[in-house]
C-alpha cells in the first residue's frame, strides 16, 4: 500500500507541519479533487478530459476508428513481459503485441501508451469496456510490482524461493520497480557499466527510462482520467524505486563506488538513443504535488541535461547542430536527435509548475524558438533529411533548412505529439496565442492525418514518418513504435485544448474549433460548440448557466478579412486581431448564442530558405497537391498570380468542390493538365506533396503580360546556423517583385494597388534590379490592367 497524502490538502501545509502521510483507501475509484497534472499549478489550466465530449466530425471520426482498435485489442498481450518479470503465469495462445513491444529492450513502452489510450478512451464517452481493461491491467502490474519487490525479501532464504520454471533469476536491487524487462536494463545504463545502445539483452540498453515514463505516465493518466487510485499506489511505489535508482544506482555491481553524481547523470543523458528518457522528468514533480514527497521533484531534476544542452536553453544559444569541432559535453551528438529531446523541455515545464525556478520555464520557451519557426514543416512537424546528411531523419536540422530538409521520411510524427504539448504547457504560462495557431496546424494536419481512414482491429493504422518528398506516400501500421504508441494516445485525446480556464474560473478560453459540449460543473455552466470546422468556417456556440463570464475566443493568425462574433443575433463591435484572443465578457443567461464566422482563405506560405518553395493552405488546413509531379520535375509547378484579383485570393486561382465527407478539393490549371489539391488530414496512401514550386517566370497583372522578368531581390536569407555539406546556403535569395507587391493585398482600389507597385518598382530599381525603363513599362501595365484586377 502506498503512503500518500490526503489529496486534499496543501502540500506545503502537511510538509511544514511534518503531518504522517495517511494511506489512501483501498477503493478502486475515489475522486481525483484539485487540479493535478500538466498545467495543475499555471495560471491558465486544463479541464479534466472527461469535461469535453467529442461532438461529430472529422477529429471524432479520427478517434473512433482509434478507439475500436483500442477496443478489441487483447488487453493480456500488454502483461506477458511483465508476468515473466514477475514470475507469474501467463495464458496459452496469446502473443507480445510485436514491433519494438516484442520482448527487446524497448518492451514495456507500448504498455504504458495503452493504459493512456484506454483512460482517455474511458474519458469521454464512459463506455465501461475500457475501464474494465484497465482496471484488470493495473490490478495485474500491482501485483507484478509486488511479486518482483517480494523476491527481494525471498533473496535471503533460498528455501522461500519460488523455483518454477516461469520465475526469473534476478532480483530487484531497489524495491518498487516493476516492467516488462529486469530492472538490471536500467541501472546498467549508469556507473559503473555505463551501458550502450544495442540490442543485446544480457548488457545493451535503449532508452530504459523512456519507457518507465511511458508506464508511469499511462498509470497517472489511469488516475487522473478514471480515479483508479490502485494506479497511484503502483505509481508512487515505481516513483521511490526511481529515486533510489538515480541515487544510490547499482549498488550491487562489482566496482561500484557509491552514490550517482551530477556529472555521472550528466553522462548518461548525452548517450545517444541509450539516454533518451523521453518525457520522465515530467512525471515526477506530479508524483511530487500528489505526495508532498521531495525525493520525487529531486527525481525529476535528476533528469536534467545539464552538461550539452540545458544551460544553452537557459541563455538561448541555439545548438541543436554544432560544428564537429565544437561539440559541447563528453559524449553527445553533433546533431542532436528530435524526440530524445522536445519531452525534455516538456518536462522542464513541469519542474517550473512545481517550484523548480525560472530557468526551467526559460530554457522550455527558448529551445521551442528553435524549432517554431526555425525547423518547422508547414505539416506541424520537424526533422528531416537531405543529401549528404548521415542519413537520419530523426534528427533536428540545421537552424532555417527547411527546404534542403524536405526529403522522403521527413517527420517523425511522435515529435509533434510532443511538440503540440510543448506548446500546450507554454501557453498555460504565457497565453501567447501562437502557440494555438502551431497546436491547431500540428493537430489538424500532421496528427489527424497520421491515423488512415480505415477500420482496423488488428492495427493502429499510423504514422511513423510523415513523408515531405514531392510525391511520396505515407504508410500506416506501427504496432510497437514510438508513433504508434504516441498515436494511440494523440487520438483520444482531442478534446484536451479546446477550452481552457483561468485558475481563478474568471475566464473561459476557446482555443479550437471542435464540435464539443464543456460541462463546466464548479461554475454551473454548459457550452455546447457546434461546427464542421475544419470543413466549414462557422461556429455556433450555446451557453447554458447564468453569471459573469469572461470568454476568450481565439483569433486564428490565418485569418485574413471577415472574422465576425454575433451574441444573440448581435454583431460583436469588438476588434478581430488574427493571432489573438477576443474577450467576450457578460453575464451570461442560460440559452444564450454566440456565433462565429471566420472565412477560410486560400493562401501560400514560402519556406524560409527558398521563397518559390511554398505550401498551400486553406483556412488551418494543409493542401497536398496530389499525384507524382510530371515531366522529371522534383516538384509540382504552379503559377498563380495571373489569377488574382484585388483582393488577393489565391481562391480565384481554383475551382472548388466538395467531397462527400465535406473535405474541400481544389483544381488548379497546371502546366501537365489540372493539379488537385486537398486537406493534409485525408488519410490514405495517395502519392502527395506538402509543399510546391512557384514559377512566375514574368511580371503579370492579370492577363497582362510585361514580358519583364520578375526577378527576385536579394533579401539577405537568414544563413543556415552550421553550413550543410554539399548545399548552398541561401542567403542571396529573396522574394520576387510580385511576391512583394501581392503580400500587401488586399487592396482597397485599383490605385491603392499601383500605388503599392509604383512604391515596390522604385526600391527594385534603387536596388539595382528593374531599369528606369522596365519600372516605367510595369507601372503603366498595372495601371492598364485596372478592368481585370477590379473584376
Ligand atoms: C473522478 O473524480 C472527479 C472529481 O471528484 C469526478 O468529477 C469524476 O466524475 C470522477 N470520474 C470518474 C470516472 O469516476
Ligand atoms: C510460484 O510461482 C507459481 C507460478 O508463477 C505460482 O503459481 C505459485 O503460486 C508461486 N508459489 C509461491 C509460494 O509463491
Ligand atoms: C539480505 O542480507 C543482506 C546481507 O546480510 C542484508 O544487507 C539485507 O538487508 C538483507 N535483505 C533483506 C531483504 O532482508
Ligand atoms: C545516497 O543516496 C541516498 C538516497 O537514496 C541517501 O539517503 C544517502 O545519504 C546518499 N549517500 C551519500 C553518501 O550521499
Ligand atoms: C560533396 O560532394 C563531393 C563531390 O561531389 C562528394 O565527393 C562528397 O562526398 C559530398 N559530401 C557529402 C557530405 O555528401
Ligand atoms: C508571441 O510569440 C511570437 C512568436 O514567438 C512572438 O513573435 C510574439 O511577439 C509573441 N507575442 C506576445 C504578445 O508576446
Ligand atoms: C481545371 O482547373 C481550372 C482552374 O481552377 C478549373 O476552372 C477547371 O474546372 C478544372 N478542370 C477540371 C476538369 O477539373
Ligand atoms: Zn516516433
Amino acid at each position: 500500500m502506498a503512503r500518500i497524502n490526503n489529496l486534499f490538502t496543501p502540500r506545503r501545509a502537511l510538509t511544514t507541519l511534518g503531518i504522517s502521510v495517511l494511506a489512501i483507501a483501498a477503493s478502486a475509484s475515489a475522486d481525483v479533487a484539485g487540479d493535478h497534472g500538466p498545467g495543475s499549478t499555471a495560471p491558465v489550466r486544463p479541464f479534466r478530459l472527461d469535461q469535453v465530449q467529442l461532438g461529430a466530425g472529422l477529429l471524432q471520426e479520427k478517434r473512433d476508428r482509434i478507439k475500436e482498435f483500442v477496443q478489441a485489442y487483447d488487453e493480456r498481450r500488454f502483461l506477458i513481459l511483465f508476468n515473466n518479470q514477475a514470475g507469474r503465469p501467463n495464458p496459452d495462445g496469446i502473443e507480445v503485441p510485436g514491433g519494438w513491444e516484442d520482448g527487446g529492450l524497448l518492451s514495456g513502452h507500448w504498455t504504458g501508451h495503452y493504459l493512456t489510450a484506454l483512460s482517455q478512451a474511458y474519458a469521454d464517452q464512459g463506455e465501461e469496456v475500457f475501464k474494465t481493461k484497465l482496471d484488470w491491467m493495473v490490478k495485474e502490474i500491482a501485483a507484478c510490482q509486488d511479486a518482483i519487490t517480494a523476491r527481494m525479501h525471498q533473496s535471503n532464504n533460498t528455501e522461500q524461493t519460488n523455483t518454477t520454471a516461469s520465475a526469473p533469476d534476478w532480483i530487484p536491487t531497489h524495491p518498487g520497480y516493476v516492467g516488462a524487462l529486469p530492472e538490471d536494463t536500467v541501472l546498467r545504463l549508469g556507473p559503473p557499466r555505463w551501458a550502450i545502445y544495442g540490442s543485446d539483452l544480457s548488457k545493451n540498453t535503449w532508452a530504459s527510462w523512456y519507457t518507465q515514463h511511458k508506464i508511469i505516465r499511462g498509470l497517472l493518466d489511469a488516475y487522473y482520467n478514471t480515479n483508479n487510485t490502485q494506479a497511484l499506489d503502483v505509481v508512487v511505489k515505481m516513483a521511490n524505486w526511481a529515486y533510489l535508482a538515480l541515487t544510490i544506482g547499482d549498488k550491487r555491481q562489482p566496482g561500484y563506488t557509491g552514490n550517482l553524481t551530477r556529472s555521472d547523470l550528466n553522462y548518461m543523458w548525452d548517450l545517444y538513443i541509450a539516454g533518451e528518457f523521453g518525457g520522465a522528468n515530467e512525471v515526477f514533480p506530479e508524483i511530487y504535488q500528489l505526495t508532498g514527497d521531495e525525493r520525487h521533484l529531486y527525481t525529476a531534476k535528476a533528469f536534467d541535461n545539464r552538461e550539452s544542452l540545458f544551460g544553452a536553453a537557459v541563455q538561448d544559444n541555439d545548438i541543436l547542430v554544432v560544428p564537429a569541432d565544437k561539440i559541447p559535453g563528453r559524449r553527445r551528438a553533433q546533431r542532436l536527435h528530435a524526440n530524445t529531446h522536445v519531452p525534455q523541455f516538456i518536462g522542464y515545464m513541469s519542474v517550473f509548475e512545481h517550484g523548480g525556478g525560472q530557468e526551467y520555464f526559460d530554457a522550455a520557451k527558448n529551445f521551442y524558438g528553435w524549432v517554431h519557426p526555425h525547423r518547422h514543416f508547414a505539416h506541424g512537424g520537424t526533422g528531416g533529411n537531405y543529401p549528404g546528411s548521415n542519413d537520419n531523419p530523426e534528427l533536428f536540422q540545421n537552424r532555417d533548412n527547411i527546404v534542403n530538409a524536405i526529403a522522403d521520411n521527413g517527420a517523425e510524427t511522435c515529435t509533434t505529439y510532443n511538440l503540440l504539448k510543448l506548446a500546450r504547457y507554454l501557453f498555460l504560462h504565457e497565453h501567447n496565442a501562437t502557440y494555438m495557431d502551431n497546436y491547431e496546424r500540428g493537430l489538424f494536419n500532421m496528427i489527424a492525418g497520421s491515423r488512415a481512414d480505415e477500420s482496423s482491429t488488428e492495427s493502429p493504422m499510423l504514422t511513423y514518418f510523415q513523408p515531405l518528398t514531392p510525391g511520396s506516400s505515407r504508410e500506416y501500421e506501427n504496432t510497437g513504435t514510438c508513433c504508434g504508441g504516441t498515436g494511440m494516445e494523440s487520438h483520444t485525446k482531442y478534446q484536451e485544448t479546446v477550452y481552457l480556464r483561468s485558475a481563478d474560473g474568471s475566464t473561459l478560453w476557446v482555443n479550437l474549433y471542435v464540435p464539443s459540449t464543456l460541462t463546466w460543473a464548479d461554475k454551473g455552466f454548459v457550452v455546447k460548440q457546434e461546427t464542421r470546422f475544419p470543413r466549414s468556417d462557422t461556429v455556433k456556440f450555446t451557453v447554458s448557466g447564468d453569471g459573469p463570464l469572461d470568454i476568450n475566443l481565439r483569433v486564428p493568425a490565418w485569418i485574413r478579412k471577415g472574422f465576425q462574433v454575433k451574441v444573440n443575433n448581435a454583431v460583436s463591435d469588438a476588434t478581430a486581431t488574427p493571432g489573438s484572443y477576443l474577450t467576450i465578457s457578460r453575464t451570461w443567461a442560460a440559452g444564450d448564442v454566440v456565433e462565429v464566422t471566420m472565412p477560410f482563405t486560400l493562401r501560400i506560405e514560402r519556406a524560409l530558405d527558398r521563397p518559390d518553395t511554398q505550401a498551400l493552405l486553406w483556412g488551418p488546413v494543409l493542401l497536398q497537391t496530389i499525384g507524382t509531379p510530371a515531366g522529371g520535375q522534383t516538384y509540382h509547378q504552379l503559377s498563380l498570380y495571373r489569377h488574382l484579383k484585388l483582393d488577393g485570393d489565391y481562391a480565384r486561382a481554383a475551382a472548388v468542390k466538395t467531397s462527400p465527407a465535406g473535405d474541400s478539393i481544389f483544381s488548379f490549371a497546371g502546366s501537365n493538365g489540372n493539379l488537385t489539391a486537398r486537406p493534409y488530414y485525408i488519410g490514405d496512401t495517395q502519392a502527395a506533396s506538402a509543399y510546391f514550386r512557384r514559377v512566375e517566370p514574368s511580371v503579370v497583372f492579370g492577363s497582362v503580360d510585361t514580358k519583364i522578368a520578375n526577378r527576385k531581390r536579394n533579401d539577405g536569407l537568414p544563413r543556415y546556423d552550421v553550413p550543410v555539406a554539399n548545399i548552398t546556403s541561401p542567403g542571396n535569395d529573396g522574394p520576387t517583385f510580385l511576391d512583394i507587391v501581392w503580400d500587401s493585398a488586399p487592396f482597397k482600389t485599383h490605385s491603392a494597388f499601383v500605388g503599392t507597385v509604383q512604391n515596390v518598382v522604385k526600391a527594385f530599381v534603387a536596388d539595382g534590379v528593374y531599369t528606369q525603363a522596365e519600372a516605367d513599362r510595369i507601372v503603366k501595365s498595372a495601371k492598364d490592367a485596372k478592368s481585370q484586377l477590379e473584376a
